[in-house]
């Protein structure tokens, strides 16, 4: 399936999408919320939250929350991320296991946006956040 070109008002709109996620966060331990967007080719958007456990390393980031959520709805092709971190004062950009993941189903010009609020965003794209990505050829 093609990817769909995102205007900035569509990018913002996701940004938007992964504020409203945040606000279901279970983080009760980092007490950092974390909210992801991800507009699949298909058109659809799915949202995803942090998910944190007692059991600290079995935490669950909002990147992949959100991703695997479409994969169940049977979307896996990516067209735009955003990611909301609405309690940090700079942008935090998604960790190494979810750069990993998001590359698994978006190709490297996807555009990817991150930031605690829509005035502070860092616009950016996959291949960026993961170069030198290798090894697609295993899922042929
Ligand atoms: N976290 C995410 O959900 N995504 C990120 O990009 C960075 C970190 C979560 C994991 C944990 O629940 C909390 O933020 C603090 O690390």
């Amino acid at each position: 399936m093609e990817k769909i070109i995102v205007t900035e008002e569509k990018l913002h709109e996701l940004f938007e999408a992964a504020m409203q996620a945040s606000k279901l966060s279970y983080s009760p331990y980092s007490k950092f919320p974390v909210g992801a967007a991800i507009l699949t080719c298909d058109g659809r958007v799915f949202t995803g939250c942090n998910i944190e456990n007692r059991s600290f390393g079995l935490t669950n980031c909002a990147e992949r929350t959100a991703m695997f959520n479409a994969v169940t709805e049977g979307a896996t092709r990516i067209s735009a991320v955003a990611i909301a971190t609405p309690k940090s004062d700079y942008p935090v950009g998604p960790c190494g296991a979810c750069r990993q993941v998001l590359t698994e189903f978006g190709d490297g010009d996807v555009p990817v946006v991150f930031g605690p609020k829509i005035e502070n965003l860092v616009r950016t794209t996959l291949a960026e956040l993961y170069p030198y990505d290798s090894l697609h050829e295993l899922a042929d």
